[in-house]
């Protein structure tokens, strides 16, 4: 009995469906690899944040990290929803610019924006502007000189707290290439420059701890922390900072091990945590922000793939074959991310062995499962991985000259293609032939 498949998601002929539509009938028409979304989930996990807020009956925006999937499709949905959302890049930032997402509720991270970057998020007038670094500030100051412009900016800030999560996901700590250093007296720093300069108008401070967590404890450090450094900075400097943004990283369940509060949980926590605080310090409570990505598409996300070779060596767990891998999905390979995978045309189908899920990639790391219980297959079944939707296509690559899947979103009983899969032309229309 698979926890992550409710009975809802089957249908009467007994296979897996996402927003109503048959995995079978997905991976006939689009063909595989595919990845899906349910795009019902995303409105919903977005819904429930959003009322945490309201019961608090606190002022917030919630801001997905795109990062965790970046598509025209999705920043429409984030549209609809009346969400924010944050972009890392140009590139994230041309995709929501195409989508029309409204560019006053965008918000631009990264630890080290380009000139380039910066004059594409001036000239669309972007809500915020993270910023994260001195040099930042002054490549900033340059684009907005240039333009006689002015813009909304938020200092990111290291909270120097350390998150029980994989190494690669911890961000808050002191030691970290994001934001400005606290204790050594940078975050000040850097708040006396904004405020001296009249084209930066400076809303608040941010801090993120990381990814894939699943303990309260930081996040509420966290938040304490950031509204210690508020009353610091109106003691200290006579500013009241008008918005506190405490990222994401609210952890999600990818195996039954898994035990994960609900998101909406850890931003209870913290909501309550930030309004004990600031009424301890006499800090007027302020705009809470929240960035979440994982949590928002990571669970609405599936990757169907079609069952092809089998090795099968005495003694040895054998190796069962499926047409994407590393490409499609890095994670296992990068974090040795862990995920259930089930059979698309019986779910619940008792395992009778345990394999090794292979990719398709020249590389012998390309395993998507170590151990992965399965029913009987053969080659043309189609299996579904599931809780791939974060970090997943926005991690693909086209290693080996592979081409990216189809991306489809799923919503009442319907399917619509959002990102067409790659061609072998699409593939090579960046070459050109060598004339030296
Ligand atoms: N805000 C900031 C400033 C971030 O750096 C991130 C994630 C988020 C929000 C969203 O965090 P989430 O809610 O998705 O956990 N590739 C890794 C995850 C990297 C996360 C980077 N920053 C993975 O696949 O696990």
């Amino acid at each position: 009995m698979n926890e992550q498949v409710q009975p809802s998601e089957i249908n009467a002929a007994g296979h897996l469906t996402i927003g109503g539509v048959d995995t079978l009938e997905l991976a006939e028409q689009f063909g595989t690899p595919l990845v899906v979304y349910d795009v019902a989930a995303i409105r919903d996990q977005i819904r429930r944040f959003k009322k945490v807020f309201e019961d608090n009956d606190v002022d917030y925006e919630v801001s997905y990290a795109s990062k965790a999937f970046s598509s025209v499709a999705i920043y429409q949905v984030m549209k609809e929803e009346g969400a924010h959302t944050d972009v890392v890049s140009g590139g994230e930032l041309t995709t929501a610019i195409k989508a029309g997402f409204p560019m006053d509720k965008v918000s631009f991270h990264g630890n080290n924006k380009s000139l380039a970057e910066l004059k594409l998020a001036v000239d669309h007038h972007v809500g915020m502007i993270m910023l994260d670094n001195f040099h930042e500030i002054d490549l900033l100051n340059q684009v907005l000189e240039e333009a006689d412009t002015s813009a909304d900016v938020m200092l990111r800030i290291t909270p120097g707290i350390s998150a029980h999560a994989h190494k690669y996901d911890q961000t808050g700590q002191v030691d970290s290439k994001f934001g400005f250093d606290v204790d050594s007296g940078q975050a000040d720093k850097a708040l006396q420059k904004v405020l001296a300069n009249p084209r930066l108008r400076m809303h608040g401070l941010h801090g993120h701890i990381g990814s894939q967590i699943f303990e309260l404890e930081g996040f509420e450090l966290a938040a304490k922390k950031l509204i210690d450094i508020a009353a610091h900075w109106q003691e200290a400097f006579g500013y009241t900072a008008e918005i506190v943004n405490v990222g994401g990283g609210f952890g999600i369940k990818y195996v039954a091990s898994d035990k994960p509060l609900r998101p909406e949980q850890f931003v209870d926590a913290i909501v309550k945590t930030i309004k004990k605080t600031a009424q301890e310090k006499g800090l007027p409570l302020p705009e809470i922000w929240i960035e979440p990505g994982r949590s928002i598409v990571g669970p609405a996300g599936y990757n169907l793939y079609t069952v092809g070779s089998r090795k099968d060596v005495p003694g040895l767990k054998p190796y069962v074959t499926i047409d994407g891998g590393m490409g499609d999905n890095i994670r296992p390979a990068l974090y040795q991310a862990k995920y259930e995978t089930v059979l698309a045309r019986d779910p619940q189908a008792k395992p009778v062995e345990t394999v090794r899920l292979a990719g398709k990639y020249c590389e012998s790391g390309d395993i998507m499962a170590e151990a992965q219980p399965l029913p009987a297959t053969k080659a043309g079944d189609v299996l579904v991985t599931l809780d791939t939707g974060a970090y997943g296509y926005a991690m693909a690559s086209n290693y080996n000259r592979n081409p990216r899947p189809a991306v489809v979103f799923a919503e009442n009983g319907k399917a619509s293609l959002v990102i067409k899969r790659e061609s072998y032309a699409d593939l090579i229309h960046l070459d050109l032939p060598y004339n030296g």
